[in-house]
């Protein structure tokens, strides 16, 4: 089961193309579960960890971003903000980030609920 991240013009997401177009000290959005973006988590040693983080803001549904100066994902809609865990830190969001299980096959990158 699970479904395989997309990149923005619907391809596979690989885990070197992952890790080749990723930013150093940022996240990247794929595509995960059901089309939503979804942020992939690699550790120090650029290992995926085997969460992902969605990234649609539980207050009203804008896209939040990784701010990287304040280590924490702001909303730019009502200033919600969450954690690197996805857990919210200030509303009026009423829910943390949900998480995606991340895992890879054959150097896919899958993302279950
Ligand atoms: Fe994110 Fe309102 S949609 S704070």
């Amino acid at each position: 089961g699970g479904t395989t991240a997309k990149d923005e013009l619907g391809n596979d997401v690989s885990v070197a193309k992952f890790l080749e177009n990723r930013n150093a000290g940022d996240r990247n959005l794929v595509q995960g579960l059901k089309g939503d973006p979804t942020y992939i988590v690699v550790d120090s040693k650029e290992a995926i960890k085997d969460y992902g983080i969605n990234a649609i803001c539980t207050h009203l549904g804008c896209v939040v971003p990784w701010n990287v100066a304040e280590n924490k994902f702001k909303c730019p809609c009502h200033g919600s903000q969450y954690d690197e865990t996805g857990k919210v830190v200030r509303g009026p969001a009423p829910l943390s980030l949900p998480l995606a299980h991340t895992s890879v096959n054959d150097d896919k990158i899958v993302l279950t609920p």
